[in-house]
């Protein structure tokens, strides 16, 4: 399989990635992941895109694309992968396309979450996150078993400083600028799975998995 996350910030992208990168036994690569590692390490490249992700803005395009193309190319991904986060511009997907052929390994599918704005704000400013493993929790829609400590490691929890109010409305209206055209982009090649993000988290992983049974293992 190899799929690609669309939606917007707070979709459920990351919380339905981790499942179907365990049923299928594919590696989950995600570049908002990437960034805030590279933050953490406090390298070159996370000190760069720190700078836009504190405004919510998109990294730019040759990074990103960079980091992506390094990725695909490793040999964890030669029997499949999920992209979570990218392509999130025209640029981004058209440089994929390029990758892809180049590796001769096309998509099967893009798997487009859609969840309403009132409950992605609710999402995004509700999130909490493991400070060890990066699990992801919502203090009302997925919390721990106790409060600010994980279930999986007994972390503690943090707020992304990306999740306040004002930085997660401005993602969102970023995302409806320049990542929501990916919708019909990836339509009109007949790759498009949308799927209702409104439902449980494990209602939304039964959609998705019944769209990619009707998908097979077909490359077209
Ligand atoms: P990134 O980390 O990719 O953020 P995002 O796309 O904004 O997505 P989120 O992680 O915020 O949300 P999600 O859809 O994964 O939701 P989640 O599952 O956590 O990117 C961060 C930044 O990095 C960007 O702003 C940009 O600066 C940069 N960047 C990354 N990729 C880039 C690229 N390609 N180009 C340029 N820049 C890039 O769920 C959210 C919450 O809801 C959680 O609390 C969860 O528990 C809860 N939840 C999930 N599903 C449900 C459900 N069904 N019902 C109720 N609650 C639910």
């Amino acid at each position: 399989m190899r799929l690609i996350l669309l939606g917007p910030p707070g979709a459920g992208k990351g919380t339905q990635a981790t499942q179907i990168a365990q049923q299928y036994n594919i590696p989950h690569i995600s570049t908002g992941d990437m960034f805030r590692q590279a933050v953490k390490q406090q390298t070159e490249m996370g000190v760069k895109a720190k700078g836009y992700m504190d405004l919510g803005k998109l990294v730019p395009d040759e990074i990103v694309i960079g980091i992506v193309a390094e990725r695909l190319g490793k040999g964890d991904c030669d029997q499949g992968f999920l992209l979570d986060g990218f392509p999130r511009t025209k640029a981004q997907a058209e440089a994929l396309d390029k990758i892809l052929d180049e590796l001769k390994s096309p998509l099967n599918r893009a798997i487009n979450i859609e969840v309403c704005h009132e409950d992605l704000i609710d999402r995004l400013t509700g999130r909490r996150v493991c400070k060890e493993c990066g699990s992801t929790y919502h203090v009302l829609f997925n919390n721990t078993a106790q409060a600010g400590k994980c279930d999986s490691c007994g972390g503690e929890l943090f707020q992304r400083d990306d999740d306040k109010e004002h930085t997660a409305k401005e993602r969102l209206a970023v995302y409806n600028e320049q990542t929501l055209p990916l919708i019909n982009y990836y339509e009109e090649k007949g790759k498009l799975a949308n799927i209702d993000g409104a439902g449980s988290i494990k209602s939304v992983f039964e959609q998705i998995k019944k769209a990619l049974r009707s998908t097979g293992n077909d490359n077209n």
